[in-house]
């Protein structure tokens, strides 16, 4: 393209080859949506209109503003001449290389036309391709500009033309300052509205604003979180970035520029500055913003530890706080902060999860909610924190604490009154008692009980012994046989009333009270402990003798109940 001095134009040879050239460094087809909407943006439209239609086996894409337009000696002397732009230094404009319009010739259309007007001169041009146009001034008076392009397609390809095209121009122009809409019309759907807040993934922790340049952080779980640049909310880069860990940012400034490519933002002075001020911002306010999330979030798993989304809003903020404590120094500063959640109570800081930590043996408890143990756990002082993204994090900054899930690691069976039974279960416990009793009481107390709590680790088990019915039991502890307790204090065994064997026993229990009470306590023993290897001997004795006891008193009862049955 070059200057024509009358109503039609023809590039010189060099001219053209410098076009071509040009027109195939937009790497992409459908950059020219990027380009005309600019020019939209930079002649102060309110409003802009992306068009498509297929008529007659070809797509025409529309790009209509209601800006200032052009009047013949711009389109002449600017729209028409490579490297002349109207907006030479002049930053409230996006363009600046006056190459942008060549971009329409990108696709291969068939045909480019411009509808333009300004100071009471209406024109059309028609480029039949980049060599060539012709120009027309028209009679009727026009708001704004008007590019149309014309391509020859398949409806097939016109469908994904169309798909493609929205997608481009939501890309490019999501955050633009000014009002864009798209319309396939083939559809016949409504305008479809471009713009989107200038918003991030999971919402902005943090805005930012000053003149000419407005700056929204938000917290990432993303080993390379988002970056996008934007320049009066056109896009000139989105994508990943390294170097403000555990941050997402998007920052819009008139100050930023994007490369002579356009798919890039132009890394000068204005570009350090803004990545300063994203510097200052991560290091002085949003630890303040962190904690205060943090402490939120916590106080509400606290209270709905089954709450998914809010694990999810911990861990996204979680590179951040790793950043922030990564240096024992920096932990240190921030150890009163609390912002690790306890089970129905309040959050608690890492002093305190230290001290917990001491006060727990090395231990530290957490769980998938609130259960006996965990209230158990709570009365001896002791928190214990939801599952979540915070429990693996804890253990490297709680000095090599081990994490137990707390209903994994300790049991507590509640006991039952002997009147919250009922009458067949009753007899069997009694039974049962009796036929300890008369063998030499291993027992201290035989007591029904309750096994059944969210998280328990012993529903499956048919007993448990405690030194005390209703203390916290713990699964690693080796089973002390109750045959050898001899000079030491007796336990106490509860039953697990819901268990199917003993439920199974209890049955037989009506018939046969003697083998049902057998079978339960022979199994007992037989569960109850490990034998140390020194009284292996001494424990044979016992087991024969208790054996055989069990055996005698099984037989009595059922002789005298079948005795007893037989006279009735
Ligand atoms: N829709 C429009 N309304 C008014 N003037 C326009 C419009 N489109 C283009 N122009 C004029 O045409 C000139 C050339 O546009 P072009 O897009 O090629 O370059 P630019 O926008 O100046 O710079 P850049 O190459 O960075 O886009 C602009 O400087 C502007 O004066
Ligand atoms: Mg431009």
């Amino acid at each position: 393209m070059a200057a024509p001095s009358d109503a039609k134009g023809r590039a010189a040879s060099s001219v053209q080859g410098l076009v071509r050239e040009l027109v195939h460094q937009f790497t992409d087809p459908l950059d020219f949506y990027r380009e005309l909407i600019q020019n939209s943006i930079d002649a102060e439209s309110n409003r802009i209109s992306v068009t498509l239609d297929y008529k007659d086996g070809r797509a025409v894409a529309g790009v209509e503003d209601d800006g200032v337009g052009m009047d013949g000696r711009i389109i002449d002397e600017f729209l028409l001449v490579l490297f002349r732009s109207t907006k030479d230094n002049d930053l409230t404009k996006i363009g600046k290389f006056g190459i942008g319009f060549v971009s329409v010739f990108a696709m291969a259309p068939e045909r480019v036309q411009v509808f333009t007007a300004k100071n009471g001169e209406s024109w059309r041009l028609d480029f039949p391709s980049y060599k060539h146009y012709d120009k027309y001034r028209m009679p009727a008076l026009r708001d704004g500009t008007k590019v149309e392009l014309t391509k020859a397609m398949t409806l097939q390809e016109y469908g994904a033309f169309s798909a493609a095209s929205l997608a481009k121009v939501r890309y490019w122009c999501k955050h633009a300052d000014t009002r864009i809409f798209f319309q396939d019309r083939t559809s016949g759907g409504p305008e479809v509205p471009v713009n989107e807040p200038f918003e991030l993934d999971g919402a902005a922790s943090l805005r930012y604003q000053e003149e000419g340049t407005e700056i929204v952080l938000g917290f990432s779980a993303e080993p390379r979180p988002f970056c996008g640049f934007y320049n009066r909310g056109l896009t000139l880069k989105e994508g990943e970035q390294d170097f403000q860990p555990g941050l997402q940012f998007k920052i819009k400034s008139r100050f930023l520029e994007h490369t002579l490519t356009r798919d890039n933002v132009l890394m000068d002075d204005n570009y350090r500055k803004a990545m300063a001020i994203i510097a200052r911002l991560a290091d002085r306010e949003l630890p303040r913003r962190l904690k205060a999330d943090l402490v939120e979030l916590a106080q509400a798993v606290g209270r709905n530890p089954a709450a998914e989304a809010l694990p999810q809003e911990w861990a996204r903020r979680l590179p951040f706080l790793r950043r922030l404590f990564s240096g024992r120094l920096s932990r240190w500063r921030r150890s009163d902060w609390a912002v690790f959640p306890v089970l129905g109570g309040k959050p608690i800081s890492l002093a305190q999860v230290h001290a917990a930590v001491s006060a727990g043996r090395g231990v530290l408890y957490f769980d998938a909610a609130a259960n006996r143990v965990t209230e158990a756990l709570g009365r001896r002082g002791l928190p214990v924190l939801p599952e979540g993204p915070w429990v693996a994090e804890l253990a490297a900054w709680s000095g090599g604490a081990r994490l137990l899930r707390a209903s994994g690691a300790l049991y507590l069976p509640r006991p039952l009154d002997d009147q919250e039974l009922g009458s067949e279960l009753l007899g069997f416990i009694e039974t049962l008692r009796r036929m300890d009793a008369d063998c030499g009481a291993k027992y201290r107390q035989l007591l029904p009980a309750d096994f059944d709590y969210p998280g328990s680790s012993i529903v499956d088990r048919h007993f448990v012994t405690s030194r005390a019915p209703g203390e916290l039991g713990s699964i690693s502890d080796r089973p002390r046989p109750s045959l050898l307790w001899l000079g030491r204090e007796r336990l106490c065994a509860l039953l697990n009333i819901r268990h199917p064997f003993l439920c199974r026993l209890g049955r037989l229990h009506q018939q046969r009270p003697g083998l049902a009470a057998y079978l339960c306590l022979k199994t007992m023993h037989l569960s109850d402990g490990e034998v140390p290897p020194a009284q292996g001997d001494k424990f044979c004795n016992l087991a024969e003798k208790t054996e055989r006891r069990l055996l005698e008193s099984a037989l009595t009862i059922d002789c005298t109940q079948a005795h007893q049955g037989g006279r009735t």
